[in-house]
C-alpha cells in the first residue's frame, strides 16, 4: 500500500516507518521536525517537510494519491497540556481536523491514529479493557478522546474508516538498532532513567513510594515501540482489506513498577543510577494494566518485544553512546 505517515520522523513514527517499509509499502513521511529528527527519514521513504496546521501543504501532499494515513503528530506531554491547553487544542484537534479535512478532499479513506490510554483517565478495575469509561484526567488525553470522537463523524458523514489504537506505555528503541535520533527533553521514565544512566542528568526522581502497590512505586503497562510498529502495520492492512472501524488498546498486559525498571537498568546498564524518593505527579494513577484481547482477535497482534530486559537493552543500545 502506499502510506502518508504524519509524524513519521518521530520517536514512534519513526519505528512504524520502518515496520511498514520491511512489510513492503511504501512510504511517504509528512513532519515538520518540530520533535521528529532529520536522522528518522530513512533511505527508501520520501520526505515532505511541513505542517498540520497548513492545510495547502496538507493538501498538496495528499494530492498525490495514498491508500492510507497513519496519523502520528501531536504534543503529548501531559503535564504541559495542563498548563498550556490552547497549544494542544489548536496542534492535537485543530490539526487532525485539518488533516481529515485534507484526506475527505483527495478521497484518502483509510486512517490508523495514534490514540492513548490516557483517554481513561484514573482506571475503575484492571485490566483495562476498551469498555473501561473514558474519562481523561488531562487534556493531552482529552485531545485523543475528541480525536476519536471525530474520527467516528467523519466516519459516518465522509466514509473515512479508522483504527483507533490506545497505546499504553510506549517504550524501548528498535531491536536492530536503526533509530539513532533520540526525543530531547524527555519526560518519561525510561529516557529520565537512560540519561541518568548515561551521566547526561544526575539522578531520576521517583514520583511517589506511598502507592498501595507491591513497592509503594507506580505500576505501568510499557509495550515496546516495535510492537507499537507492528500494530500499525496489521491495523493499516486490516482496513485495506475489511469493512468497518475498531478502537483497540495496545499493551503487554504485564505490570512493572518504577522500583522495578530502575533495579533492571541498573543491572543492565551496569550504571550505579543514581534515584531519589519525590513527591506524587499529580494525575499519576497507582496502577495502570491494558487488556490487550480485543487487538490479539481483530489483528491477531501480541506484545512480543515488551519484556523489561528487552525494553532496556533496546534503549541502553542507543543512550550508552552518549557515556561521557
Ligand atoms: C503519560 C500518559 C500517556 C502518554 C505518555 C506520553 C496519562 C495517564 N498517561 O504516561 O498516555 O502517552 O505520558 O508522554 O496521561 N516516573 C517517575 N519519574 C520520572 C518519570 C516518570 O517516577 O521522572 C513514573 C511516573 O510517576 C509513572 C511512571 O514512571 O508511575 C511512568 O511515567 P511516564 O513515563 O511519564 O508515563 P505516564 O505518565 O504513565
Amino acid at each position: 500500500m502506499k502510506i502518508l505517515v504524519i509524524g513519521g520522523a518521530g520517536y514512534i513514527g519513526s519505528h512504524v516507518c520502518l515496520e511498514l517499509m520491511d512489510a513492503g509499502h511504501e512510504v511517504t513521511v509528512f513532519d515538520n521536525l518540530s520533535s521528529g529528527k532529520h536522522e528518522n527519514i530513512f533511505s527508501g521513504e520520501l520526505f515532505v517537510k511541513g505542517d498540520i496546521m497548513d492545510e495547502g501543504a496538507l493538501d498538496s501532499a495528499m494530492s498525490k494519491g495514498f491508500d492510507g494515513v497513519v496519523h502520528l503528530a501531536a504534543f503529548k506531554a501531559a503535564g504541559e497540556s495542563m498548563l498550556l491547553p490552547e497549544k494542544y487544542a489548536r496542534n492535537n484537534i485543530s490539526g487532525s481536523i485539518n488533516i481529515l479535512n485534507a484526506m475527505a478532499k483527495n478521497k484518502i479513506n483509510k486512517m490508523v491514529f495514534s490514540s492513548s490510554a490516557a483517554v481513561y483517565g484514573e482506571p475503575e478495575y484492571l485490566p483495562v479493557d476498551e469498555k473501561h469509561p473514558v474519562k481523561p484526567e488531562n487534556f493531552y488525553g482529552y485531545t485523543k478522546l475528541a480525536i476519536e470522537n471525530l474520527l467516528e463523524w467523519y466516519g459516518k458523514l465522509k466514509g473515512i474508516r479508522y483504527a483507533a489504537l490506545r497505546y499504553f506505555n510506549a517504550a524501548g528503541y528498535d531491536i536492530n538498532g536503526r533509530v539513532k535520533g533520540l526525543e530531547s527533553n524527555p519526560a518519561n521514565l525510561l529516557p529520565v532513567i537512560m540519561e541518568a544512566a548515561a551521566g547526561l542528568r544526575a539522578e531520576l526522581s521517583i514520583f511517589g513510594n506511598d502507592y498501595p502497590t507491591k513497592d509503594g512505586t507506580g505500576i505501568r503497562d510499557y509495550v515496546h515501540v516495535n510492537d507499537l510498529a507492528a500494530a500499525h502495520v496489521k491495523a493499516m492492512e486490516h482496513l485495506g482489506r475489511a469493512e468497518g472501524s475498531f478502537v483497540v488498546n495496545l499493551g503487554s498486559e504485564e505490570g512493572l513498577s518504577v522500583m522495578e525498571m530502575l533495579e533492571s537498568a541498573r543491572r543492565i546498564t551496569g550504571r550505579d543510577i543514581a534515584a531519589k524518593i519525590d513527591g506524587r505527579r499529580p494525575g499519576d494513577p497507582a496502577r495502570l494494566i491494558a487488556s490487550s484481547g480485543l487487538a490479539a482477535s481483530i489483528l491477531g497482534w501480541k506484545a512480543i518485544h515488551s519484556s523489561p530486559d528487552s525494553l532496556i537493552r533496546s534503549s541502553w543500545a542507543v543512550y550508552r553512546h552518549l557515556l561521557k
